[in-house]
């Protein structure tokens, strides 16, 4: 076959392709140059890219178990796990010797593709999912927005959007207005699109933010359709108040944006929005869990046998709030998030309530805008696009932080970045697990390996990282991504277009039990009491 030049689209380098390519992705930008990869695209059929995959003499980890087998993969599913399984010439064959076989990642929490008050994100669907494929994660669930409140036209927009997947990928629905029309639009989105989550914008004040009122009609409703309520935890209106402070006081730079929305203002509004939710008897998920103040309402909340879940991210767990104080504007600016990236010592409590089940599993809120778009902030940090990247990240770090570190264990990895996930969102065990039948959605780990994160070599657009320099141990060496291999010795093979979009059913684990708890509440009102009318 003849090797062709060929443009990554968002890099200015060239590289070797492979000349089965039917599939052109239009090369319209080349916005960086960011080091050295090396990536092919080509069709899924007909390339060198094998439908038989065994994977031979690896730790296999599940969330519950794990064993030295071979994992057999045919067509896109895992069709065998056992040791010492033989096969014909045919299929191809990677030794995992020494390494850990786990499944794929799940990132529960991304914004790909988004219009984000002030601008676009800088990753669409292609150039996010081939970053994380990179880095091990294999699946992605994008929030939607709505279009001037449809829910419809968000829903059409993003599945245009979505068309150049070369993952799997799933939705969420962001709600951020209330009518009739939306509450329709809901059950259509549940029973007819295969959305199963609505998230509730606490903050954004004039933009996204929805108030009391809109929360508990938005959480009986997700409950009437076994939807999950999403929250994003924190007091706008205060925020308003203390940004307002800020410019009075000069402070104009990114630490004016931590500084306006403290601990305590998402202390509170998990507080609320947990006893909202318990109020209306349904489940709830906190994203993007920041502080310590979040965190305990989340565990008092479960030590009282609530149904509370609670997401960690990636910049949460592992940087603290010393890059938002940086000099640099870039450097700050680059660390702007909400809710902020908090002061050292909330990373390591959320390190440990992730440990110990406080909290359930790890997202990233990958929601990236390069130092150009962060710059529209540089004279008001109001200004700056809120968002940190992360989905290339994610894997390593949490490999690297919780378990070379000891704090946890390989089955307890795999829980905490794709099994819970694949539960609560109600595709488990078709995802989140390496057993006969599951999608072939693999990783093959090497933890003696090391891996180093730079904006210089990373596979998604923005010329910035904020995990810069970060380093340790636990390198993904191979990802399958629907029984392909999409990355290996350090080549990523994606083919825009082969990513499916994975419907999500309603009514997960989560809401076991919740009408019998409903009934016993009613049958514990006393009431209406029965009342004799006056004798005369
Ligand atoms: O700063 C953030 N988190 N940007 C993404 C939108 C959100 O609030 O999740
Ligand atoms: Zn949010
Ligand atoms: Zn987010």
């Amino acid at each position: 076959m003849a090797e062709l030049r060929f443009t990554f689209p968002w890099r200015k380098l060239e590289f070797g392709f492979v000349i089965c390519l039917l599939v052109l992705f239009p090369i319209t930008k080349s916005e960086q140059v960011s080091g050295v990869c090396s990536v092919a695209y080509g069709e899924s059929e007909g390339c060198s890219s094998s439908s038989k995959i065994l994977i031979k003499g690896g730790t296999v980890v599940n969330a519950h178990h794990q064993e030295v087998a071979d994992v057999y993969v045919e067509d896109g599913i895992i069709v065998s796990v056992q040791p010492n399984i033989n096969v014909g010439d045919d299929v191809k064959v990677i030794d995992a010797t020494g390494k850990y076989v786990m499944p794929g990642g799940i990132d529960p929490h991304t914004h790909l593709a988004t219009e984000f008050i002030v601008s676009e994100t800088v990753d669409d669907f292609f150039s996010g999912q081939a970053g994380a494929l990179a880095g091990g994660t294999t699946m992605n669930i994008n929030f939607v927005l709505p279009v001037d409140g449809s829910l419809t036209a968000g829903f059409e927009e993003f599945a245009e959007k979505a068309k150049t997947s070369c993952m799997d990928y799933g939705f969420h629905m962001a709600i951020t207005k209330w009518d009739e029309t939306v509450e329709k639009e809901m059950e259509i989105m549940v029973k007819e699109k295969g959305i199963n989550s609505f998230k509730f914008f606490l903050a954004y004040k004039e933009a996204l933010m929805i108030n009391d009122e809109l929360l508990v009609r938005g959480l009986k409703k997700c409950k009437s359709l076994g939807a999950l309520p999403m929250v994003h935890a924190e007091n706008g209106d205060a925020i308003a108040e203390a940004q307002l402070e800020m410019i009075d006081l000069g402070i104009t730079g990114p630490e004016g944006h931590a500084l306006s929305r403290p601990a305590v203002l998402e202390g509170e509004a998990t507080a609320r929005a947990i006893r909202l939710a318990a109020f209306v008897n349904t489940p709830i998920y906190v994203v993007h869990v920041m502080s310590i103040d979040a965190m305990e309402e989340i565990a008092k909340a479960r030590k009282a046998g609530q149904r509370v879940i609670g997401e960690p991210i990636a910049a949460g767990l592992v940087l603290n709030e010393s890059g938002i104080f940086d000099p640099s504007f870039t450097v700050a600016a680059m660390n702007l998030m909400s809710p902020p990236i908090r002061k050292a010592g909330h990373d390591k409590a959320l390190q440990g309530a992730l440990a110990t089940g406080v909290l359930q599993l790890v997202g990233t809120d990958h929601c990236s805008f390069n130092s150009t778009q962060k710059a529209l902030g540089i004279d008001d940090f109001r200004m700056v696009p809120n968002g940190v990247n992360g989905i290339e990240e994610r894997m390593h770090l949490v490999w690297n932080t919780m378990v070379e570190s000891g704090l946890i264990t390989p089955p307890d990895y795999v829980r905490i970045t794709s099994t819970e996930c694949a539960k609560i969102f109600n595709i488990y065990p078709r995802k989140g697990a390496i057993l006969a039948g599951s999608d072939a959605d693999i990783i093959i780990l090497n933890p003696k390996a090391s891996f180093e994160i730079s904006a210089a070599t990373h596979h998604t657009k923005s010329d910035t990282n904020v995990f810069e320099g970060q380093r340790g141990k636990g390198k993904v060496e191979v990802t399958i991504a629907g029984g392909k291999v999409v990355w290996e010795g350090g080549e990523l093979k994606v083919v825009p277009g082969s990513g499916r979009y994975i419907e999500l059913p309603p009514f997960s684990y989560l809401f076991d039990g919740i009408d019998k708890l409903d009934a016993k509440y009613k049958s514990s009102l006393g009431a209406p009491v029965q009342r004799f009318k006056a004798s005369t």
